[in-house]
């Protein structure tokens, strides 16, 4: 067949042309994702990958190639060359009349996806074939979606991207989950003459940005070596990471709440389709809960507030597994789940949490107890962000910086505060948490196209 010759290749180019015309010669490369037939009358359900639904390939016993159409195999590669037939009545525009099919890839008998429901279990051992799998296929582009959406938020307020350090020197969080970079066991220091590790969060390596461009953001892989191995924890995530100067946590706060709106209606407008599979086949509702997210106002409660309801809801006879509730513990994924679950019902922001159990570099109340940071917690996931206003005070960031014991290390970062330094916030986005929420898929091993979790590293 003459490839070059014809002027329509991807299915997606000729869904989004204006005016199809029957009888339109084409010419597809794609893969078989069905194919019955009668002695008579053939269909092939059939898909390039450029969009999520597939278009049917008719071939009928006038071919006097049918036999050999009729046996090709569920999931082979193929091209085919045939004419447009409108089909307004149809779920698809158009369907495709065959006038050849050439078969430019077989599949072996022992092809492990079939064309029936699989576990995820399953699947995940599978994961170099699982993005031909429909649930795959609909969150593979609704990944893609939302990260475009991410950029095209920011870019049209004018916040610079800024790609901060893979590797790097510091902890941001603190909180010793670092993975350790060496390259060569017995030196480990030696190759950059310092102990480096992946980075946690590129946060620090923003605020200086912040401090030059105003509005800015990160977003790329962060790594953690933390040891719970639970259904919302990768050792590699993306995170969105917005920082922005003269801004408190209210900005902060207003900022979230726009951003995850826009982001969640970007793809309830571009990917209909692949929504409303999520939402017949991964969680009824799921649909619903984000157009109402999108319209409705995020609750906001202080930590304080929180710890006495989880406290009432014990005396009430709630039970958590860990029941034991007091102000200044750090909150359980069941506490922030019945906080946004059962008391608000929706997304809610707990505020000003107490200063020990937070990272050093947030913002000191004048209570001196509790620092200017919001978690923004969801039904079925919990914690999916978290932000602060940051310390800019020098003396009192150098307090909490000598406590830690990274003021030598992080001395640039505590210069900011004396060199033209003023109040800036910002926040992290899980953008893989917000993927489960959006979609329903309660694992993050499911979200991601390759996932790292302690004890898995397949791929
Ligand atoms: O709350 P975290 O640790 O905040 C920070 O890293 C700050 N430096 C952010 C900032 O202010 N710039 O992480 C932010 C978010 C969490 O709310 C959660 O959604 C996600 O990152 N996250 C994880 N996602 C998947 N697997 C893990 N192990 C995660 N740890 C955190
Ligand atoms: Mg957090």
């Amino acid at each position: 067949m003459e490839r070059k010759m014809i002027i329509a290749k991807k299915l997606f180019t000729l869904l989004a042309k204006e005016e199809l015309k029957d009888g339109l010669e084409v010419f597809l490369e794609g893969w078989v994702r069905g194919n019955r037939d009668n002695g008579s009358i053939g269909f092939i359900e059939f898909n390039d990958g450029t969009t999520f639904k597939n278009i049917q390939l008719v071939y009928t016993s006038e071919n006097p190639n049918y036999n050999n159409i009729s046996h090709i195999k569920y999931a082979s590669a193929i091209s085919v060359k045939g004419k447009i037939k409108l089909t307004p009545t149809n779920k698809q525009p158009f369907e495709i009349s065959v006038d050849e099919i050439s078969l430019l890839g077989d599949v072996a008998d022992d092809y492990p996806l079939q064309k029936k429901r699989h576990s995820f279990e399953f699947l995940r051992d599978i994961a170099y074939l699982r993005p031909r799998a429909n649930t795959f296929n609909a969150l593979f582009r609704v990944r893609n979606a939302l990260a475009f959406a991410i950029h095209k938020f920011f870019q049209e307020r004018g916040f610079m991207y800024v790609h901060t350090p893979i590797i790097t020197t510091n902890d941001a969080e603190g909180a010793g989950q670092s993975f350790k970079v060496v390259e060569d066991l017995k030196h480990p220091n030696d190759f950059f003459n310092a102990s480096a590790s992946l980075t946690v969060s590129g946060q620090l390596h923003v605020e200086p940005f912040a401090l030059a461009f105003r509005d800015t953001y990160t977003f790329g892989p962060t790594f953690r070596a933390e040891h719970s191995n639970t259904s919302r924890h990768a050792s590699e995530f993306w995170m969105i990471e917005p920082e922005i100067a003269f801004a408190d946590l209210e900005d902060d706060m207003v900022l979230i709440e726009e951003f995850i709106k826009y982001i969640i209606s970007y793809v309830l407008d571009n990917c209909p389709d692949e929504m409303n599979f999520f939402n017949t086949m991964i969680e009824k509702g799921v649909l619903e809960k984000m157009k109402h997210i999108v319209n409705s106002k995020f609750k906001v409660m202080t930590y304080t507030e929180g710890v006495e309801l989880l406290k009432k809801a014990v005396e009430e006879g709630h039970k958590f597994e860990y029941n034991n509730i007091e102000w200044g513990m750090d909150l359980q994924s069941e506490h922030e789940r019945y906080l946004t679950e059962v008391i608000a019902k929706g997304p809610m922001f707990l505020i000003d949490y107490p200063k020990e159990i937070k990272s050093f570099y947030m913002k000191l109340n004048p209570d001196n107890k509790t620092v200017a940071a919001c978690d923004l917690l969801v039904p079925g996931v919990g914690e999916i962000c978290g932000g602060s206003q940051r310390e800019e005070d020098y003396d009192k960031l150098k307090e909490r910086m000598i406590a830690q014991g990274n003021v030598e290390i992080l001395d640039w970062y505590l210069n900011l505060r004396k060199y033209g330094g003023c109040i800036h916030s910002g926040f992290g986005l899980g953008f893989d948490r917000l993927l489960m929420y959006m979609t329903g898929l309660s694992n993050i091993r499911d979200v991601q196209p390759y996932p790292r979790c302690p004890g898995s590293i397949k791929y």
